[in-house]
């Protein structure tokens, strides 16, 4: 066990008591990492590779991370976002012999990039990322590493952008795989595991409902289209907010309000911003917005909401609840911000993250890009690559097999129609 963790948990046994139970639980509902385990664990795939991994340090990852270990690899682990770790969970992963945690939540930036060296002291020949932290800190400053690193694996939206605009900028030395990108993972954790999760977070943390209440989604890419459609399920009005116009028009066609958020900010009574970009919600909005709103952000960064103008503009501020601080403004009005800022399904103390069969799918494809980066990497050239089609489709095979769900084949001729161009009228 690091000495880190060690020192901070008071009673590091019951800790990891606590952490393994989680995992377990969530082993219990994982599928497809259960049949992947099954191969590696007696092919051995990994063996000889060191996997650095920076992610949300929880139950799921945990079992990811063990599977990784259990191929062979020697991983070490620290988180992607200072409040989404499960210290007992990061505790319990530390506890296994292939495996050193250096995770912990509530740590200072100091802390949080102190993690991302130790990892990267162990020298990974494979990274596994949710935000890009790692590439970065190792191209910028450890880029003697780079000629022994066989590739690596993006979990999210915004990692996969910073990754592109490295490519472009002709930076990124090593192959990375998008594994936010593939339908496996995007269409189901993107939509419903961010739909459910970040609903049920602000719930939990608030103990209020929806019903009645205007959700205003800042975004309407995947995220932003599972958030919209699970808060209209709960009885609420939706309105979305955009800047790209294709995407707008979808929100609109699908029955939502869409509108300006300066328009929106006057409306609404739960605001979650989900861009991947910046300033989403600004000064402006919240002179205009109602008393007692709730803002929350489920984009990846914690820049989405303006809470530098926010904590200028405000007369107090204090604890309202355990995740949530108040805003007093002159007017009196109080405006609620939700874990900081950062991550609402992940970042507040009650957070769980995405419901456990959901990463089940995005780690199963995870666990699928690094086995075909130790065994093909060298077929991939630095830059971002789309995961193979081929793997994607295992991934999906062996969920449906586990759900007991029989789909059809082609048969040869409709193989062959779909590849011809010469049948018409
Ligand atoms: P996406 O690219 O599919 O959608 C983002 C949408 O935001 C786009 O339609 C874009 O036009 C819009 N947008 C950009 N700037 C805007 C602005 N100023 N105002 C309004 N709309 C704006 O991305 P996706 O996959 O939906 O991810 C969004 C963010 O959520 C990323 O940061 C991603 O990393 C993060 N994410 C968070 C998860 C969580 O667990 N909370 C899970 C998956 C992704």
């Amino acid at each position: 066990m690091t000495d880190t963790i060690t020192a901070r948990l008071s009673d590091p046994a019951t800790a990891r008591e606590s952490g393994h139970q989680k995992m377990d639980w969530a082993r219990e509902h994982m599928p497809i990492l259960a049949a992947l385990r099954e191969e590696y664990q007696a092919d051995q795939p990994f063996a000889g590779e060191r996997i650095g991994m920076a992610m949300h340090v929880e139950a799921k990852t945990a079992v990811l991370a063990e599977l990784l270990a259990e191929g062979g690899a020697e991983v070490a682990i620290t988180g992607c976002n200072p409040l989404s770790t499960h210290d007992d969970v990061s505790a319990a992963l530390d506890a296994h012999e292939n495996v050193v945690s250096y995770a912990e939540r509530g740590v200072d930036d100091e802390a949080y990039y102190a993690a991302i060296e130790a990892v990267i002291g162990h020298e990974p020949t494979i990274t596994v990322d949710d935000g890009m932290d790692l590439v970065a800190a190792i191209h910028e400053d450890y880029p003697e590493l780079i000629d022994t690193i066989v590739g690596g694996c993006e979990e999210t939206t915004t990692g996969v952008h910073r990754l592109r605009a490295m490519a472009e900028d002709g930076a990124l030395e090593y192959p990375v795989f998008a594994v936010n990108d593939t339908p496996m993972k995007r269409l189901f954790d993107n939509v419903h595991g961010t739909g459910e999760s970040v609903l049920a977070s602000i719930a939990m943390t608030t103990n209020l409902s929806y019903a009645g209440k205007t959700v205003v989604v800042g975004g309407y890419g995947d995220c932003g289209k599972g958030l919209a459609k699970k808060a209209a399920g709960q009885n609420a009005r939706v309105i979305v907010t955009e800047v790209e116009p294709r995407r707008a028009l979808e929100a609109h066609m699908e029955g939502y309000e869409v509108m300006p958020m300066q328009e929106a900010a006057k409306e609404g009574d739960v605001f979650v911003t989900t861009t991947g970009n910046r300033d989403v919600i600004t000064r402006e909005d919240f002179e205009v917005m109602k008393d007692g709103v709730l803002l929350a952000n489920a984009g990846h960064f914690d820049v989405e909401v303006d809470l530098d103008a926010l904590a200028d503009l405000a007369v107090d501020t204090f604890e309202a609840r355990d995740g949530v601080r108040a805003y007093e403004m002159a007017d009196g009005r109080e405006l609620n911000v939700l874990a900081e800022g950062r991550l609402v399904n992940l970042a507040t103390p009650i957070a769980l993250g995405h419901p456990v069969e959901v990463m089940d799918q995005s780690f199963g494809v995870q666990a699928v890009c690094v086995r075909e980066l130790v065994e093909s990497g060298d077929e991939y050239g630095p830059g971002v690559h789309d995961v193979p089609d081929e793997l994607d489709r295992e991934v999906a095979e062996i969920k449906l097999d586990a759900e007991g769900v029989a789909y059809d084949d082609l048969t040869d001729d409709q193989a062959e129609y779909m590849g011809t161009w010469q049948h018409g009228t």
